[in-house]
């Protein structure tokens, strides 16, 4: 009996394993072989460290429940106490689980050719964003990635350096400084806010963006995704200033007519649409990394999510405007279990909702660079 079980069953665990190896890592690292990241800090895997800027994270408790990498539960200069949606995403594509930060002095070309990040916390699409923090901003951030478009080379050689840079995935995540800490919060003097509207300052970001996506596409790149704002007015910092401790409408309300418009932008540039359109070309794919409306459910609707709290972030006495140097290791109400909240500071998601939104975007967007 338990013979005839054994070799019953023996045909059905080899055609498992069968399966597992043919979907498993080496097929999914084949097709991109390397996340390459721009933006601010909710892509940011520790760029600030390395740069003089008020805006850090690189002590505790911030990491404290990192669970993978050579300091597991240390602040790596990731803005929340884990890992990002771009280190999920890398995993996803079964490539490192944690994607190094250009800047840092320990990350080698062998580590940097299955992933870069340039990102800089505090930058925007706007060079005045970037400049209030001194942060790097998008101008910058692209020289680093020219110089490592050459690094390459002479690490893989020409012909393997293209077919990485044009396999690759590129993530462009920014904008909610442009308006939250540069157009709102400097009223007087800052000419983008006393020359233009909102949606005005809106067309002179996507202007900006357009630009990036296409001196990517010009250094090789052609897989895009560009990302677009969360519903800003839910951020416990600007809850705790509206009355009630509600959603800012107006910041909402601003977020979503921008991602109105880099849908478009996106449309544009996808191959779909051919060059003469607007199209980027050569085969380039580009798609539209909704962040939005996975926040907006989550705030909604938390319970549905797992989720426990979304009104206050878990760091700090309050969780309504600690973050950065505020957030720190003498905070002693910061909350114990913090896979209960959507936000970690009063800006920045949980670990637990960059998951979420990786494996959100992984379902809906990014699926078809697997
Ligand atoms: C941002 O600054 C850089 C460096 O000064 C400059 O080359 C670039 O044109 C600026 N970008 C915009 C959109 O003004
Ligand atoms: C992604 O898809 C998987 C498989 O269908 C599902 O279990 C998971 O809940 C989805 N995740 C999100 C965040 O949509």
């Amino acid at each position: 009996m338990s013979t005839t079980l054994r070799h019953s069953l023996l045909p059905i665990i080899l055609l498992q394993l069968h399966v597992a190896l043919l979907s498993g890592e080496p097929a999914a690292a084949a097709k991109v072989p390397a996340v390459i990241v721009f933006g601010d800090s909710t892509v940011d895997t520790g760029n600030n460290n390395y740069i003089s800027t008020l805006l850090k994270s690189d002590f505790s408790p911030y990491g404290r429940d990192l669970r993978v990498g050579p300091s597991g539960g240390q602040p790596t200069g990731r803005f929340s106490n884990g890992r990002l949606a771009v280190d999920f995403i890398s995993e996803a594509f079964g490539l490192p689980p944690l994607v190094p930060a250009y800047l840092d002095p320990n990350a080698d070309m062998a580590s940097l050719s299955t992933g870069a990040c340039f990102a800089s916390a505090g930058a925007g699409y706007d060079n005045a964003t970037s400049d209030l923090f001194s942060v790097l901003p998008v101008w910058k951030q692209l020289e680093y990635f020219k110089e490592y478009v050459a690094r390459l080379r002479s690490f893989q050689g020409d012909a393997k350096a293209k077919e990485t840079l044009s396999e690759a995935l590129y993530i462009v995540s920014m904008g909610t400084n442009d308006y939250l800490e540069n157009y709102y919060a400097m009223p007087s003097g800052h000419a983008a806010r006393s020359a233009t509207s909102a949606s005005e300052y809106a067309g002179y970001l996507l202007g900006v963006a357009e630009s990036f996506a296409r001196a990517l596409h010009a250094l090789g790149a052609r897989k895009l995704d560009l990302n677009g704002l969360p519903p800003m007015g839910c951020l416990p910092l600007e809850r705790h200033v509206a009355p009630g401790g509600t959603c800012t409408e107006e910041y909402n309300v601003v977020a979503r007519s921008f991602n109105d418009g880099l849908r478009d932008l996106v449309a544009r540039l996808d191959a779909a649409g051919e060059v003469d359109d607007g199209g980027l070309g050569d085969g380039a794919r580009v798609v539209y990394g909704d962040v939005y409306g996975p926040v907006e459910e989550v705030v909604a609707d938390p319970g549905a999510h797992g989720f426990e709290v979304v009104g206050v972030g878990c760091c700090g006495a309050t969780g309504r405007f600690e973050m950065g140097y505020m957030c720190n290791s003498a905070s002693p109400l910061t909350c114990e279990d913090a896979g209960k909240y959507a936000f970690w500071d009063a800006i920045h998601p949980t670990e637990r909702l960059h998951r979420f939104l990786a494996d959100r975007k992984m379902n809906t967007t990014l699926y078809v660079f697997l």
